[in-house]
Protein backbone atom coordinates (compact mmCIF):
# COMPACT_ATOMS: atom_id res chain seq x y z
CA UNK A 1 0.00 0.00 0.00
CA UNK A 2 2.99 2.24 1.12
CA UNK A 3 4.66 1.54 -1.97
CA UNK A 4 1.65 1.88 -4.18
CA UNK A 5 1.10 5.44 -2.79
CA UNK A 6 4.51 6.65 -3.32
CA UNK A 7 4.37 5.17 -6.91
CA UNK A 8 1.56 7.33 -7.31
CA UNK A 9 3.44 10.33 -6.07
CA UNK A 10 6.46 9.80 -8.22
CA UNK A 11 4.51 9.88 -11.03
CA UNK A 12 2.72 13.20 -10.43
CA UNK A 13 6.06 14.45 -9.41
CA UNK A 14 7.13 13.26 -12.87
CA UNK A 15 3.92 14.74 -14.95
CA UNK A 16 5.08 18.49 -12.54
CA UNK A 17 8.79 18.27 -13.04
CA UNK A 18 7.71 17.77 -17.08
CA UNK A 19 4.99 20.55 -16.89
CA UNK A 20 7.37 22.81 -15.71
CA UNK A 21 9.89 23.31 -18.31
CA UNK A 22 7.01 23.24 -21.20
CA UNK A 23 4.94 26.44 -19.80
CA UNK A 24 8.52 27.84 -19.64
CA UNK A 25 9.36 26.80 -22.99
CA UNK A 26 5.89 28.29 -23.97
CA UNK A 27 5.92 32.00 -22.29
CA UNK A 28 9.58 32.06 -23.64
CA UNK A 29 8.37 31.86 -27.24
CA UNK A 30 5.95 34.76 -26.53
CA UNK A 31 8.79 36.77 -25.05
CA UNK A 32 10.60 35.98 -28.06
CA UNK A 33 7.85 37.27 -30.24
CA UNK A 34 7.64 40.48 -28.48
CA UNK A 35 11.64 41.03 -28.70
CA UNK A 36 11.39 40.50 -32.51
CA UNK A 37 8.86 42.84 -33.47
CA UNK A 38 10.12 45.43 -31.24
CA UNK A 39 13.60 45.15 -32.53
CA UNK A 40 11.85 45.40 -35.77
CA UNK A 41 10.11 48.98 -34.92
CA UNK A 42 13.78 49.47 -33.16
CA UNK A 43 15.77 49.35 -36.41
CA UNK A 44 13.07 51.66 -37.97
CA UNK A 45 13.50 54.06 -35.29
CA UNK A 46 17.50 54.23 -35.55
CA UNK A 47 16.95 54.73 -39.46
CA UNK A 48 14.44 57.28 -38.78
CA UNK A 49 16.88 59.33 -36.10
CA UNK A 50 19.96 59.17 -38.71
CA UNK A 51 17.29 60.32 -41.03
CA UNK A 52 16.58 63.40 -38.97
CA UNK A 53 20.03 64.06 -37.70
CA UNK A 54 21.37 63.50 -41.12
CA UNK A 55 18.94 66.28 -42.97
CA UNK A 56 19.30 68.87 -40.24
CA UNK A 57 23.35 69.03 -39.56
CA UNK A 58 24.02 67.26 -43.14
CA UNK A 59 25.94 64.51 -41.30
CA UNK A 60 27.60 62.62 -43.13
CA UNK A 61 25.80 63.66 -46.58
CA UNK A 62 22.09 64.15 -47.26
CA UNK A 63 22.31 61.47 -49.87
CA UNK A 64 22.47 59.08 -47.26
CA UNK A 65 18.81 59.51 -46.82
CA UNK A 66 17.79 57.96 -49.50
CA UNK A 67 19.29 54.61 -47.57
CA UNK A 68 17.99 55.03 -44.07
CA UNK A 69 14.49 55.54 -46.39
CA UNK A 70 14.91 52.00 -48.21
CA UNK A 71 15.76 50.31 -44.64
CA UNK A 72 12.46 51.75 -43.55
CA UNK A 73 10.82 50.96 -46.52
CA UNK A 74 12.21 47.25 -46.07
CA UNK A 75 11.52 46.82 -43.14
CA UNK A 76 7.99 47.79 -43.09
CA UNK A 77 7.21 44.57 -45.20
CA UNK A 78 7.96 42.83 -41.88
CA UNK A 79 5.69 44.66 -39.58
CA UNK A 80 2.53 42.34 -40.71
CA UNK A 81 3.97 39.21 -39.71
CA UNK A 82 6.24 40.53 -37.04
CA UNK A 83 2.75 41.11 -35.14
CA UNK A 84 0.67 38.62 -36.79
CA UNK A 85 0.63 36.41 -33.52
CA UNK A 86 -1.82 38.24 -30.49
CA UNK A 87 0.33 38.92 -27.58
CA UNK A 88 -0.92 41.50 -25.61
CA UNK A 89 0.61 40.87 -21.75
CA UNK A 90 4.11 41.02 -20.40
CA UNK A 91 6.31 43.09 -21.73
CA UNK A 92 5.14 45.34 -24.56
CA UNK A 93 3.54 48.28 -25.60
CA UNK A 94 1.26 47.19 -28.47
CA UNK A 95 -2.50 48.05 -27.39
CA UNK A 96 -4.56 45.45 -28.46
CA UNK A 97 -6.73 47.52 -30.63
CA UNK A 98 -4.12 46.02 -33.34
CA UNK A 99 -5.56 42.16 -33.32
CA UNK A 100 -9.30 44.15 -32.72
CA UNK A 101 -8.48 46.43 -36.59
CA UNK A 102 -6.55 43.85 -38.26
CA UNK A 103 -7.18 45.17 -41.68
CA UNK A 104 -6.70 48.84 -40.16
CA UNK A 105 -3.18 47.57 -38.70
CA UNK A 106 -2.14 46.29 -41.70
CA UNK A 107 -2.89 49.30 -43.57
CA UNK A 108 -0.98 51.39 -41.80
CA UNK A 109 2.21 49.19 -42.15
CA UNK A 110 1.24 49.71 -45.78
CA UNK A 111 0.79 53.23 -45.62
CA UNK A 112 4.37 53.08 -44.14
CA UNK A 113 6.09 51.21 -46.92
CA UNK A 114 4.39 53.38 -49.71
CA UNK A 115 5.47 56.97 -47.84
CA UNK A 116 8.84 55.70 -47.16
CA UNK A 117 9.16 54.33 -50.74
CA UNK A 118 8.78 58.14 -52.13
CA UNK A 119 11.08 59.36 -49.76
CA UNK A 120 13.70 57.13 -51.48
CA UNK A 121 13.35 58.54 -55.06
CA UNK A 122 12.94 62.01 -53.75
CA UNK A 123 16.11 61.66 -52.07
CA UNK A 124 17.56 60.44 -55.05
CA UNK A 125 16.15 63.34 -57.01
CA UNK A 126 18.12 65.58 -54.89
CA UNK A 127 15.04 67.89 -54.29
CA UNK A 128 15.33 69.73 -50.92
CA UNK A 129 12.38 70.84 -50.72
CA UNK A 130 10.44 68.42 -51.72
CA UNK A 131 12.10 65.80 -49.36
CA UNK A 132 11.37 68.10 -46.36
CA UNK A 133 7.80 67.39 -47.27
CA UNK A 134 8.19 63.85 -47.78
CA UNK A 135 10.14 63.14 -44.76
CA UNK A 136 7.13 65.09 -43.14
CA UNK A 137 5.06 62.33 -45.00
CA UNK A 138 6.91 59.20 -43.80
CA UNK A 139 6.55 60.83 -40.01
CA UNK A 140 3.30 60.82 -39.90
CA UNK A 141 2.81 57.35 -41.38
CA UNK A 142 5.12 56.29 -38.28
CA UNK A 143 2.05 58.74 -35.74
CA UNK A 144 -0.52 57.04 -37.77
CA UNK A 145 -0.27 53.72 -36.46
CA UNK A 146 1.44 54.51 -33.22
CA UNK A 147 -1.50 56.65 -31.95
CA UNK A 148 -4.11 54.19 -32.18
CA UNK A 149 -2.20 50.67 -31.78
CA UNK A 150 0.94 51.63 -29.30
CA UNK A 151 0.40 52.57 -25.59
CA UNK A 152 1.12 56.21 -24.80
CA UNK A 153 4.36 57.27 -23.38
CA UNK A 154 2.99 57.40 -19.29
CA UNK A 155 1.50 53.95 -20.42
CA UNK A 156 4.71 52.09 -21.99
CA UNK A 157 6.38 49.10 -20.21
CA UNK A 158 10.42 50.58 -18.62
CA UNK A 159 13.02 48.13 -20.17
C1 LIG B 1 1.69 49.67 -38.51
C2 LIG B 1 1.97 50.28 -37.25
C3 LIG B 1 3.25 50.99 -36.97
C4 LIG B 1 3.96 51.82 -37.82
C5 LIG B 1 3.62 52.25 -39.24
C6 LIG B 1 5.10 52.29 -37.07
N1 LIG B 1 5.10 51.73 -35.81
FE1 LIG B 1 6.55 51.92 -34.40
N2 LIG B 1 5.53 50.68 -33.11
C7 LIG B 1 4.30 50.13 -33.37
C8 LIG B 1 3.87 49.36 -32.23
C9 LIG B 1 2.55 48.61 -32.10
C10 LIG B 1 4.90 49.45 -31.26
C11 LIG B 1 4.94 48.77 -29.88
C12 LIG B 1 5.46 47.34 -30.00
C13 LIG B 1 5.58 46.56 -28.71
O1 LIG B 1 5.98 47.15 -27.67
O2 LIG B 1 5.28 45.35 -28.72
C14 LIG B 1 5.94 50.28 -31.87
C15 LIG B 1 7.14 50.60 -31.25
C16 LIG B 1 8.10 51.44 -31.79
C17 LIG B 1 9.38 51.74 -31.16
C18 LIG B 1 9.91 51.15 -29.86
C19 LIG B 1 10.65 49.86 -30.20
C20 LIG B 1 11.20 49.13 -28.97
O3 LIG B 1 12.43 49.04 -28.87
O4 LIG B 1 10.40 48.67 -28.15
C21 LIG B 1 10.02 52.65 -31.98
C22 LIG B 1 11.40 53.28 -31.76
C23 LIG B 1 9.15 52.90 -33.12
N3 LIG B 1 8.00 52.14 -32.98
C24 LIG B 1 9.45 53.77 -34.15
C25 LIG B 1 8.69 53.92 -35.31
C26 LIG B 1 9.00 54.85 -36.39
C27 LIG B 1 10.15 55.83 -36.39
C28 LIG B 1 8.04 54.67 -37.35
C29 LIG B 1 7.93 55.35 -38.67
C30 LIG B 1 9.10 55.57 -39.49
C31 LIG B 1 7.14 53.63 -36.86
N4 LIG B 1 7.55 53.22 -35.63
C32 LIG B 1 6.05 53.17 -37.57
C33 LIG B 1 3.57 50.26 -34.56
C34 LIG B 1 3.97 50.96 -35.69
Amino acid sequence: MIRKRSMLGMAVLVVVCLSIPLSNALAQKDENYLTYRQKVMAGIGANWAATGVSLKNNLPSKANIGVHAEAIHNASKLIAGAFKKEITEGKTDAKPDIWQDWQKFADAAKKLGEESGKLVEVAESGDMEALGAQVKATGKACGDCHKPFRKPKEERFKR
